[in-house]
């Protein structure tokens, strides 16, 4: 893999990498994109304190998540066909993540299934469900993620239908990839991704295809997702998923305070505060942009986690001095996968790892923990969080 000192790198080399209808399928947003642009953009109009003469020894990024211990509060989000941005995907991100201390999230639409990520494992990883119409069939996903022993259980709300994705249509997207000449001129460019796909018997979505009544191939992610994922989806239905998981519960795909509000009121561990980076609803905020009003709304009563734009580790510093306990990313780890499989994932993690503590520390920081909005000096964006706290820092 070639040098690569920041996220753009790995993403400019998993484009020469990875067959287009995959790197877009990553990469694209809903409709014109503007959210996608703003959940990225919104970042720069936030702006850090810098303090300086302060001790920078013995800084620490350690911390928690749903109680569980993180090396920093970062977590791979869930991402649909992450085995398609390399072959075996899931299973090196997982491992990537395993190693480096922080969390692994694996989507209901992945290629390598919950039984193959274990088995390759040895710590548990998270588990992301979508509700589909076949009650059967998420029960007994339900199960398997107990099974394998996921330590969190991340339901998703926000896609009960598919939010239109230009590229995908255009690219005709599906998996196993069909085989147009279109589709064969786009992996034959790949020589590389090709190899690795031939080595692997994973091509599929490994969780749902023979698991599910009827399912023995899914041709188009798009029709399938519109006639499976359940529209019908309530806030009554966390309950049961709730009482049968019986574990830890994130519920994602919060982005508005009065749903922030049901969802504390669910019980459930924490909430991710998150637009689906920008590839469901086009129009809404950036998930930054409402991060402080929901922080102020419900922080005290549910543990409020972050997601869409993170590129950085300035990006992360911004989200956490804001509110959040704790960040995901999800391209970011894409681009690294699609460029260099476990290592790029590696690298990924490394590299904002690198930018959070170099940021924490010329914000005057030792500890990620204590970090808040007394860290920024202004938001520079629309919604108006409350700057002023109190706060005991740096005691002892
Ligand atoms: C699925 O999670 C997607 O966003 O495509």
């Amino acid at each position: 893999m070639a040098k690569t000192v920041e996220i753009a790198d790995l993403k400019r080399i998993a484009k020469r990498r990875v067959p287009k209808m995959f790197f877009d399928y990553a990469d694209s947003g809903a409709w014109t994109e503007t959210t996608y642009r703003a959940n990225e953009a919104d970042f720069a109009k936030i702006q850090l304190r810098q303090r300086v003469a302060v001790d920078m020894t013995e800084r620490t990024l350690e911390s928690t998540m749903v109680g569980l211990p993180v090396s920093m509060p970062v977590a791979l989000a869930p991402t649909g066909l992450t085995g398609m941005q390399h072959a075996d995907g899931e299973i090196l991100a997982a491992q990537a993540a395993e190693e480096f201390g922080v969390p692994f999230t694996l989507s209901t639409m992945s290629i390598c299934s919950i039984e193959d990520v274990a088995a390759a494992t040895t710590r548990p990883f998270w588990f992301q469900l979508y509700v589909m119409r076949d009650r059967e069939f998420i029960y007994n996903l339900i199960d398997r993620a107990k099974a394998a022993k996921c330590s969190a259980l991340v339901l998703t709300l926000d896609l009960q239908i598919l939010g239109q994705r230009h590229k995908d249509l255009r690219n005709g997207l599906s998996a196993p990839p069909k085989f147009t000449p279109k589709h064969i001129w786009q992996m034959a460019t790949r020589p590389q991704w090709c190899l690795g796909m031939l080595n692997t018997k994973r091509r599929t979505f490994g969780n749902i295809v023979g698991h599910a009544k009827g399912v023995a191939d899914l041709s188009s992610l798009s029709v399938w997702t519109a006639e499976q994922f359940d529209p019908r989806l309530s806030w009554s239905d966390v309950g049961w998923i709730k009482e049968r998981w019986g574990g830890k519960i994130i519920i994602k795909g919060i982005l508005d305070v009065e749903d922030a509000k049901m969802a504390a009121a669910t019980g459930a561990d924490a909430i991710i505060v998150s637009n689906h980076g920008g590839r469901q609803l086009d129009g809404a905020p950036s998930s930054i942009s409402v991060l402080a009003e929901i922080v102020d709304a419900v922080g005290d009563k549910i543990e409020v986690h972050f997601d869409g734009g993170i590129r950085s580790g300035q990006d992360v510093l911004k989200a956490l001095a804001i509110g959040a306990k704790g960040t995901y990313i999800g391209r970011a780890f894409l681009y690294g996968l699609g460029a260099g499989g476990k290592r790029g994932v590696t690298e990924a993690l490394e590299i904002i790892r690198k930018e959070l503590d170099i940021t924490m520390a010329l914000c005057g920081e030792r500890d990620v923990k204590v970090l808040d909005r007394n860290n920024l000096y202004k938001s520079g964006l629309e919604t108006k969080p409350r700057m002023a706290q109190v706060k005991k820092k740096r005691q002892g």
